[in-house]
């Protein structure tokens, strides 16, 4: 039997997966790591402790017995961030990462120069300030001497790739996201490049996420005890979950409550969104698109009441909320704290507790947080749900009933978890399959390895509640709009 490896190098940690060719879990490793946060709003995180902490990974993978038989490994990658190496491939500056909320300046000088209708015939997408573009323009403005010495550009993943492999590559899934690669030609676009006179040498080579880019390095053999095992180029860590979720037919919609919530659904041909209300970007498969809202404070929002107030478990956090009613006894929770993306785009968006009241009890906060998150799944959800006849839920969220059975009422319909747990990271390690030729298609491949375990079904008080509590969700942030920015 062959072995391959799934790497999941996401916004709280690094996880590195070993599955069999049948997609069962042989061993998983995480190492984690926190995102740095100097100035409100702001987020990064440092390129050499990804690579640090993979390499820890895959080391911990390295000393089992049958680390002789791995064959390949893929990565799934936090997507958006901006990584820079100069001349000797030191890193120049943190990387600034998916959920960071500076680069408003940058997108309206990508709105207002190139036009959002431009944008959207070249990119899939209206001047974004999340993408890798306007977090590159961001450099240049405001740390030119760092500019001045980039030689190479990168998102998070395609960094530990060439680390592992000294192959500067890039691929689809993850480049549709830099704002930079023509979505229909699959290249990256001469039109943006010339305009803001970047060179295209920056740029890894384009591939497919199956395509094997090389094999390890004799210094990360050295480093791991892996020896002789290819890295394909991976993918970012939607189009990677939604793989390792088995959902490649725009019948299908995919719900990851991780750090962010994604709500996501392959298309059949590239759907380009008017305001921006949802994203395109290319899938894992070529020439394949998908459309998704992101929920940017989803995990975030339990991590930080986890963290910052209540200082206890989240299983204990879960058992708290069991004990709060539907609706959390008025009290209301806009989950904001990274400015948001899906249906509203708004960066100076702020978290908000609306409804304290005396008896606001811990397990209401802890409810409160759930619901408002479901309530910004919701919101993505009405925006793509239209002909789905499958709704698949699954992250770090989904391992909790009452999570998942709110956001079933919150949709009204019933949500289906797959017994395969992994999502980015079984979607890495089926691209790393598919290059190690154990399947004659991806249909075939999911086909023998995703099974369903369990659906959770809406519950019809909730829904009635979550319906009236949906308006009042809405006012809150027209009604706060422009305080927010105030604040
Ligand atoms: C996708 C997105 C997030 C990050 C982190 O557009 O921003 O999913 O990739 O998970």
């Amino acid at each position: 039997m062959n072995y391959y490896i799934g790497l999941d190098l996401g916004t709280s940690g690094v996880k590195g997966v070993l599955f069999d060719s049948l997609g069962n879990v042989i061993e998983s490793y995480l190492e984690e790591y926190d995102i740095i946060s100097i100035k409100n709003g702001y987020a990064e995180e440092d390129p050499n402790i990804w690579l640090d902490k993979t390499i820890k990974v895959l080391k911990s993978i390295g000393k089992l017995d049958i680390s002789k038989n791995i064959k390949g490994l893929a990565l799934s990658g936090q997507m958006h961030g901006l990584v820079l190496l100069d001349e000797g491939d030191n890193v120049l500056r943190n990387s600034i990462i998916w959920c960071d909320n500076r680069t408003d300046n940058e997108r309206d000088v990508l709105r207002n120069e190139i036009t959002n209708d431009r944008l959207k015939a070249i990119t899939g997408n209206i001047a974004m300030a999340p993408f890798t573009l306007a977090k590159l323009l961001w450099v240049k403005n405001n740390e030119p001497d760092i500019y001045n010495r980039i030689n190479k550009v990168m998102v998070p993943k395609d960094y530990i790739n060439y680390m592992l492999t000294k192959e500067f590559c890039a691929e689809y899934s993850d480049s549709s996201g830099m704002q930079i690669m023509d979505i229909n030609k699959l290249e990256y676009s001469k039109e943006l490049l010339d305009y803001f006179n970047i060179p295209i040498e920056w740029f890894g080579s384009l591939k497919s996420s199956s395509d094997i880019i090389g094999y390890l390095s004799k210094e990360i053999e050295q480093k791991t005890g892996l020896s002789n095992v290819f890295v394909c180029a991976g993918a970012g860590d939607q189009a990677a979950g939604a793989l390792g979720n088995g959902i490649v037919n725009s019948s299908d919609l995919s719900i990851v409550l991780g750090s962010s919530g994604v709500v996501f659904s392959p298309t059949e041909k590239l759907y380009i969104a008017q305001n921006g209300e949802v994203q395109s970007f290319s899938t894992a498969l070529k020439g394949k698109y998908h459309i998704m809202g992101v929920t940017n404070g989803c995990g975030t929002s339990l991590k930080w009441l986890r963290d910052n107030m209540f200082n206890i478990s989240y299983n204990e956090m879960t058992n708290l909320a069991k004990e709060a009613l539907c609706g959390s006894n008025g009290l209301y929770y806009l989950p904001y704290l990274m400015g948001e993306r899906t249906p509203i785009l708004d960066s100076n968006a702020k978290g908000v507790f609306m409804g304290i009241k005396n008896t606001t009890s811990k397990g209401e906060m802890i409810r409160a947080v759930m619901e408002g998150v479901g309530y910004s799944i919701k919101d993505c959800y009405n925006l793509i749900k239209d002909e789905k006849n499958k709704v698949l839920i699954s992250g770090g969220g989904a391992k909790s009933k009452l999570y998942k059975e709110i956001i079933a009422s919150m949709i009204n319909k019933p949500v289906i978890q797959i017994k395969q747990d992994e999502g980015p990271s079984l979607g890495a390690a089926i691209l790393a399959m598919m290059a190690g030729n154990e399947y004659n298609s991806f249909d075939e491949c999911i086909s023998r390895i995703i099974t369903v375990d369990n659906i959770t079904y809406p519950n019809n008080e909730w829904v009635a509640i979550y319906n009236k509590g949906y308006d009042i969700y809405k006012k809150l942030y027209i009604n706060n709009k422009d305080i927010f920015k105030e604040i």
